[in-house]
């Protein structure tokens, strides 16, 4: 069957059977391999991606429910690695082995999103669902809290800027 998928912003036409996992079309058909397998049962996060902005387990989203939801995965945040949420992780070197690490980037860039100036509290319930067997939660913890520098600092850059025009 064929499915109209909006993924990072471009249209892709899929035709593969409507109970296939999001996950299975992105890594396999679209070639877009960010987004990892870890248990195919909705248990470690893995393989977040957001539709719509929201943090999504792809291996438990199947393609028909996509419908015309904007699909973004890591490949979609920046064409070069300088989404915030990336350069902080790049500064506090948060990966061990790196396998659960773009779902837990997917999961900060939405709790962000939401919640711009996270507690511990905040950014410890946010990413309770994100597994990491290496156990680099504390540096995910301070890479979140640089994020949200990284963030207001550009934006008060930004009013800065606009204010001298
Ligand atoms: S692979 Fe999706 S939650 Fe583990
Ligand atoms: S960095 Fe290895 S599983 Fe998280």
């Amino acid at each position: 069957m064929a499915f109209k998928l909006n993924v990072n912003g471009h249209t892709s036409t899929v035709d593969v059977p409507g109970d296939m996992p999001l996950l299975w079309v992105l890594r396999d058909v679209l070639d877009l391999k960010g987004a990892k397998y870890g248990c195919g049962i909705g248990q470690c996060a893995a393989c977040t991606v957001h539709l719509n902005g929201k943090p999504a387990k792809a291996c438990l989203t199947p393609v028909s429910a996509v419908g015309t939801q904007a699909v973004t995965t890591i490949e979609g945040l920046s064409a070069d690695g300088t989404h915030p949420v990336q350069v902080a992780w790049q500064d506090i070197d948060v990966p061990q082995c790196g396998y659960c690490q773009a779902g837990q980037i997917m999961s900060a860039v939405a709790l962000l999103a939401k919640t711009p100036k996270p507690t511990d509290k905040d950014i410890d319930s946010a990413m309770n669902g994100n597994l990491c067997r290496c156990g680099t939660y504390v540096r995910i913890r301070k890479a979140i809290h640089k994020a949200a520098e990284l963030t207001t600092n550009a934006s008060a850059k930004t009013v800065q800027v606009a204010g001298k025009e």
